[in-house]
């Protein structure tokens, strides 16, 4: 595991960029696995100043998107495909249709959870896969569960999930209560996990998560068995970690 101390979320946020950059520059075709919530805004400010200055092309990028909540459409606001639409995609040169997420208004959950493994397989696997990290260890939206599940699967959101999500909705509006996520498999599969965390409130859980058991008790335990992953983490979310024992 590397790990990159940044000082800041400011900091995180170019640090982490300028490793998506490498990777966009090294390999102009390649497939990245990209996230929502909060902590990547930054990033994708980032790529989209450098893409402006002339430094980056997406013209042949494909983007596999973690999650999608269950019921909303992709016009809806507070859908991930528009968080990604307004965050990312309307800004660089990507083709739209380079881009894919599960299709929140397919009501047939085996059917969609087959059509977004396939789409995965079709791609040829991610190269690069950027992740949050949830307060209760979720990545994409794998919950805390008994056992990982392993490929794209409807899941019934926690409390604490909704609670900490609801923070992005107006008040009359109704929050999601179920999401498709993409699996731990095909996480776990990505060829470079880069995972992103920020703030003293994560410290506890990026502390379980990268020292703990290996456990479906706090989903992104699983990160420490992949052999290709960078941590980028502010120093409030470091604060309880001691790094020179977990890279011995
Ligand atoms: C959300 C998303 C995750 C994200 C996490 C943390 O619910 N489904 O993919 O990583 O929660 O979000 P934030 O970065 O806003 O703390």
């Amino acid at each position: 595991m590397r790990i990159y101390k940044a000082s800041d979320y400011h900091d995180m946020s170019r640090k982490a960029a300028n490793i998506i950059s490498a990777q966009v520059i090294m390999k102009a075709d390649c497939v990245l696995g990209l996230a929502t919530g909060s902590t990547p805004i930054g990033i994708y400010k980032q790529l989209i100043e450098w893409y402006r200055k002339g430094d980056l092309d997406f013209g042949e990028v494909k983007t596999v998107n973690l999650d999608e909540y269950k019921g909303l459409s992709p016009n809806n606001v507070q859908s991930y495909h528009y968080f990604m639409k307004t965050n990312l995609f309307e800004h660089i040169n990507i083709p739209m249709d380079n881009t894919y997420l599960p299709n929140g208004l397919e009501e047939n959950v085996e059917f969609e959870c087959q059509r977004f493994n396939g789409i995965i397989d079709m791609l040829g696997g991610i190269d690069m896969q950027l992740l949050g990290l949830g307060h209760n260890g979720h990545i994409g939206f794998n919950e805390p569960d008994e056992a990982f599940e392993k490929g794209t699967h409807c899941v019934a959101l926690t409390q604490s999930t909704i609670e900490a999500n609801s923070r992005l909705f107006a008040k009359d509006e109704i929050i999601p209560k179920y999401a498709y996520t993409m699996g731990i498999r095909s996480i776990m599969l990505a060829k470079k996990i880069l995972l992103v965390v920020s703030g003293i409130d994560k410290a506890d859980i990026l502390k379980d998560a990268l020292t703990g058991p290996v456990t479906p008790a706090v989903p992104a335990s699983i990160l420490q068995m992949h052999n290709d992953l960078t941590l980028v983490a502010d120093e409030a979310a470091l604060s309880k970690i001691n790094i020179n024992e977990l890279t011995k």
